[in-house]
């Protein structure tokens, strides 16, 4: 069965020989974390959201379990639902449970086998809701299909914080081109993990079974496959830590030994100890955030939090 089509862009394709070139040539060497995400990297990501030490998806799905009444009534009727980096669409289903007549739901991915199947599946347990999977990397700009209904509110959904994966200027900036996206009647529904005891972090990005490793270690993998890269799995060890200066959890993947890699015939130099910067993960106060969402041409109307103050969803609407 070939399931409904996907509106393609291109972008979310294999990994770019510029993109990693630029990368790994910079004196901080770092890729961009949206490579984590081939078939396997997805996989390995929801095992994430399982662990134990993972609180964020936990403490956001009890959120969107007790407030999804009262987001769907700040969303309104009839609205067209863009989510970015929609993933399993775990969450979508809570609020779609409780949407009022939703005139479309347009779920966009960079993981390609990801998105497909959760689409078909969200198609055929919501019997009626017209769905537009489009497949793209969102940081390049979004050409929506234009089969979406028109004249529609336009409300944005980004779960799981991945807000938090851009330093502040770009988040800025990519709130700003969600803003531009859903127009002057436009909404956001936003996860925004919040500022926390540090160990905490620790232990959610360092889990005992090691999976987050392997989908750290996994960016290399996927260079060995896509682009003839010769790194040495094993010669990496994954490391990751919370920073309190720039609030933000970082992942690096840290050389243990001088060793050369070569990626599409250009060489590149490790010294013992060097890394690569994967992922950041920013964490705010609600205060920050605000901040940041008005600097982007949005205000915020609505914060629900869980009981232990982990998380935040919110609510916003484009600044008149
Ligand atoms: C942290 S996961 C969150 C998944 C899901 N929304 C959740 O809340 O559990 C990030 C999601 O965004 C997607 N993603 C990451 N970078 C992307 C990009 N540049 N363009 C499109 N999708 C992206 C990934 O494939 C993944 O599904």
């Amino acid at each position: 069965m070939n399931g409904i089509s996907l509106h393609d862009l291109s972008s979310g394709q294999k990994a770019s020989f510029a993109d990693v070139s630029r990368g790994l040539g910079s004196p901080q060497k770092e890729l961009p974390c949206k490579l984590f995400y081939d078939e396997y990297g997805s996989q390995l990501f929801e095992q994430i959201t399982t662990l134990d030490e993972y609180y964020p998806t936990r403490a956001e799905l009890r959120i969107m379990r007790a407030a999804s009444a009262e987001m769907a009534s700040r969303l309104g009727p009839e609205c067209v639902l863009l989510e970015y980096g929609s993933g399993s669409s775990l969450k979508t289903r809570i609020l779609l449970d409780q949407l009022e007549r939703p005139a479309a739901y347009v779920p966009i991915d960079i993981s390609r086998e990801l998105l497909q199947q959760s689409a078909d599946e969200l198609a055929r347990a919501y019997r009626g809701l017209r769905v537009f999977p489009v497949w793209a990397d969102y940081t390049r700009g979004l050409d929506l299909p234009r089969e979406l209904p028109a004249g529609k509110r336009r409300v944005a959904y980004y779960p799981g914080s991945t807000i938090g994966n851009f330093v502040p200027d770009e988040a800025r900036r990519f709130l700003t081109g969600i803003a531009r996206v859903c127009g002057r009647d436009g909404g956001l529904l936003i996860g925004v993990d919040l500022k926390k005891d540090p160990l905490m972090l620790h232990r959610a990005y360092n889990d005992a079974l090691g999976i987050t490793a392997r989908f750290n270690l996994n960016i290399l993998t996927r260079l060995n496959r896509e682009l003839g890269a010769n790194f040495a799995v094993d010669q990496f060890r994954h490391y990751a830590f919370y920073n309190p200066v720039f609030a933000r959890v970082e992942m690096h993947l840290v050389s243990l030994s001088e060793q050369v890699v070569r990626v599409n015939d250009v060489d590149f130099h490790f010294d013992r100890g060097e890394s690569i910067w994967t992922e950041a993960s920013y964490k705010y106060s609600p205060t920050e955030f605000a901040t940041l969402a008005a600097s982007a041409g949005w205000h915020v109307q609505q914060v629900w939090t869980d009981d232990r103050g982990l998380f935040s969803v919110q609510f916003l609407t484009v600044a008149g």
